[in-house]
């Protein structure tokens, strides 16, 4: 016998229980249970290994044929998705509120619509003047996008039913709201059933479906990390807001890679690409002063230099040291500090220590390990690295400088840009335009920069 039962469900991580807790036993986090209508909960005896189907096995060598893909004419766009949409998938694109979702999948869709797509763009948050008026300062006033502002799923679907649309947009899958379940949009139950009957429309008619997700303070795509799974690809909008530069990372994708990223740009005429993002976080670079440091960060097959500043704060004894990063993980600013204590001798441990990187760029490169302990050393004792180095490395908690992948494409571009030392592992390539030095250890660098020998 099937029966529905009430549950509770985080509406951070999707776990489900059967009681009500002030605390979520699973993601730990408070006062995020909310009574949904459960699923319906067989019972135990029902037996699943009889009465079933015989699947029909295949081999891999069998011939297929790739998806069609379709360009949208923004490369960075294209070029972050692994080479266009596919038909018949489902993407979806998280981003803190005001980044700016909604005016790159507008650009997208008037792009696509008049190279002669059919394009249905579904706002659940604008009505469809404001659309259209943002549409018109965009340039795209002329654009055939059929626009449309709905939260029900079921007229939606009936919408598209009657028009074979290749490109849909949803913006966002927050606001939709499915009648078969009763509880309040943006929940979890609301989200997957309605993020479910969307993906199924576009995996039976061929569209490519865009959904747009909030993001929540820590960077999760709000509510059900459930989405994730259900859609083909994932993409990333990132950026501070205060700040024009955007990038868009995929962070799945079933179809491509996720190593390449898009670049933007955001002005008065929406979003505008960034070809060539190199030397694009190196504005307003102050030189010669202690704690900061060029690193060649790698962004797919993209080298982008970036600046990594850091300050240290020698405290009177006994108060508790401060660490704050922004734009790097902290549990490998932890690590780093670690091995310049350890390994080197440096007594950072009663220090204060702020690590930022700057332009709002969010680092994730291993190799920026050597580059963030050159700009802790710098900064502690007071000494600039030259202005016109870069300094790249991973580093092993021995303190060991171990290699990283295409050193050669790093110490290259930063030629191109005018820089004329290259610090990194021992044994990389010399480049012409470029003299490079390699570090075994951590320690051979600390040594050079305080001039010891
Ligand atoms: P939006 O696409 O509405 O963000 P999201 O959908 O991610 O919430 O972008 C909103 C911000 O972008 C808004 O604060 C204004 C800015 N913006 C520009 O600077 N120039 C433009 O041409 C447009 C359309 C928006
Ligand atoms: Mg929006």
């Amino acid at each position: 016998m099937a029966k529905a039962k009430r549950q509770y469900v985080c509406q951070n991580c999707g776990s489900a229980t059967y009681r009500w807790q002030g605390q979520c036993a699973d993601c730990g986090e408070w006062n995020t249970l909310v009574e949904e209508a459960g699923e319906t909960v067989f019972s135990a005896k029902h037996d699943l290994s009889k009465g079933g189907r015989t699947l029909v096995l295949e081999t891999l060598d069998a011939d297929s044929k790739m998806p069609d893909r379709m360009l949208c004419g923004i490369a960075e766009f294209d070029r972050a998705l692994g080479g266009g949409f596919v038909a018949g998938s489902a993407t979806l694109i998280g981003g803190d509120p005001g980044i700016g979702k909604s005016t790159l999948l507008l650009q997208a869709a008037g792009r696509l619509a008049k190279s002669g797509k059919s394009v249905v763009y579904i706002s659940g948050e604008e009505a469809a003047a404001q659309v259209r008026l943002r549409a018109q300062r965009l340039g795209l006033g002329d654009a055939p996008v059929a626009l449309a502002s709905a939260t029900s799923v079921r007229d939606i679907l009936a919408t598209l039913d009657r028009k074979s649309a290749d490109f849909v947009v949803i913006d966002s899958i927050q606001t939709m709201h499915s009648d078969l379940i009763d509880s309040a949009p943006g929940t979890v139950s609301q989200v997957r059933a309605s993020a479910q009957e969307l993906i199924r429309y576009a995996k039976d008619g061929g569209a490519a479906i865009v959904l747009v997700g909030h993001v929540t303070k820590d960077g999760t795509i709000a509510g059900p990390r459930v989405l994730e799974h259900m859609v083909d690809t994932v993409l990333a909008f990132e950026g501070e807001r205060s700040h024009q530069y955007r990038i868009l990372r995929a962070v799945k994708n079933r179809f491509g890679g996720t190593d390449e990223i898009g670049v933007f740009a955001m002005g008065e005429e929406g979003l505008g690409e960034v070809s060539n993002p190199s030397s694009l976080f190196l504005t307003d670079r102050s030189r010669d002063v202690p704690g900061s440091v060029v690193f060649p960060a790698l962004e797919g097959t993209r080298p982008v230099l970036v600046e990594v500043q850091a300050l240290t704060v020698r405290l009177a004894s006994g108060a508790t040291p401060r660490r704050a990063v922004v734009g790097w993980d902290s549990g490998r600013l932890a690590m780093v500090l670690a091995v310049l204590e350890a390994r080197c001798g440096l007594q950072m441990g009663a220090a204060e220590v702020y690590l930022n990187i700057a332009g709002g760029y969010r680092l994730t490169d291993p190799a920026a390990d050597l580059a963030v302990a050159a700009a802790l050393i710098s900064a502690f004792t007071e000494r600039p690295v030259p202005a016109d180095a870069i300094v790249f490395g991973e580093l092993s908690l021995s303190g060991e400088v171990r290699q990283v992948s295409h050193d050669g494409l790093r110490l290259r571009e930063a030629a191109k840009l005018g820089f004329s030392t290259g610090w990194g592992p021992k044994g990389m390539k010399a480049v012409k335009g470029i003299s490079v030095s390699g570090f075994g250890r951590l320690g051979e660098l600390v040594d050079l920069m305080l001039g010891r020998d």
